[in-house]
């Protein structure tokens, strides 16, 4: 920890309470300059700390970024997010993070980023990445799995952030997954999710999970081809969400959900999920990654995270992969 960082501890330890120069210096064992250099330092990185006569300082307000700092606060995981690498702005965390995971970085690395120019979503798409709003994260794992059991860890990981989400609105009823990887908020999108894998012959190498949460943008901020079909926390609840403590519950959340599918694979998620999957029986078009589109009737959630399609012919098919969308209309 920084010295900084163990001043700002320190702050945080009598909350609106003014801690003398000289306390602080004794139980950092830094000379009282030092410790001015560091309040120095984290007033230049947005912490508002009030000088007291006689040299103490008092932690007025804490910035709006998601700085390790803040997020590495106690309680942590037990192993997600304790390397944090925090941007103010990149093109794509998933790309950072990708990087990371070439050069070695360790199972549970989180690239937070505040602003992205070239957000990715699946299939080529670009996500929408405004600065100091929402949450760009993307986190490196290492999972013991081989290539085919990878593709239901996105379907945890909407799970994951459902749980957050409807945590946020005071229960579950509002939201739901679109199947794979789209968390909705009355059907409209909220978060995004993106997992790209690097294999080892028939194993995973590492994965890339990126998350995007729409958590404070205003919805008259959305891009006009957006604007109908997105929405955010803020758009739902009339208010802001901290976007710190957003961020550390769903670390919590993922890492509890990544565990238990560790443990019993998606079958052992199949119910929760289920929870929030409210697609069945609705009209459905998938979209292959080869271009072709097959339509049909929503069925179940299979042990192996694929999708069941029943089609106009009576035939039943599983969905590994595609994009699907919702055709107008309630379950039928
Ligand atoms: C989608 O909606 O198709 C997936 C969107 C995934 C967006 C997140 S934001 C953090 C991470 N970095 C990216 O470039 N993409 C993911």
């Amino acid at each position: 920890m920084s010295g900084a960082e163990r001043i700002l501890q320190s702050l945080r330890r009598e909350p609106g309470q003014t801690c003398s120069g000289e306390e602080l210096s004794k139980a950092l064992g830094v000379t009282r300059a030092q410790v001015w250099k560091h309040v120095e330092s984290l007033r230049g990185r947005g912490y508002e700390i009030e000088g007291a006569a006689g040299g103490g300082y008092r932690l007025a307000a804490v910035p709006d970024r998601l700085f390790p700092e803040e997020l590495l606060q106690e309680p942590q995981t037990r192993w997600l997010g304790h390397t944090i690498h925090h941007l103010e702005t990149t093109d794509s965390t998933n790309r950072v993070a990708g990087e990371l995971a070439r050069e070695g970085a360790p199972h549970g690395t989180a690239v937070v980023a505040e602003h992205q120019s070239a957000g990715r979503g699946r299939l080529g798409r670009s996500f929408f990445s405004p600065a100091h709003q929402n949450l760009y994260v993307s986190l490196v794992l290492r999972p013991e799995l081989s290539i085919s059991e990878a593709p239901p860890l996105i379907l945890g990981a909407a799970l994951a952030v459902g749980r957050c989400v409807a945590e946020r609105l005071g229960g579950p009823e509002r939201v739901s997954i679109k199947w794979p990887n789209d968390v909705l908020v009355d059907e409209r999108k909220i978060s995004g999710i993106l997992m790209e894998m690097s294999a080892e012959a028939t194993r995973v190498g590492h994965l890339v999970l990126g998350i995007g949460v729409n958590l404070n943008v205003p919805p008259e901020s959305f891009p006009e081809e957006f604007r109908t079909r997105a929405t955010s926390l803020a758009a739902t609840l009339g208010e802001k969400t901290d976007r710190v403590d957003f961020t550390r519950r769903l670390f919590f959340t993922l890492e509890a959900v990544l565990d238990e599918h560790a443990a019993g694979g998606f079958e052992a998620l199949r119910a929760d999920f289920e929870g929030f999957y409210r697609m069945r029986g609705r009209e459905i078009e998938v979209a292959d990654l080869d271009g072709g589109v097959r339509v049909g009737r929503a069925g179940g959630i299979c042990a192996d995270g694929t999708l069941e399609l029943h089609r106009p012919d009576g035939s039943l098919e599983r969905i590994v992969a595609g994009d699907v969308t919702l055709r107008p209309g309630g379950v039928s």
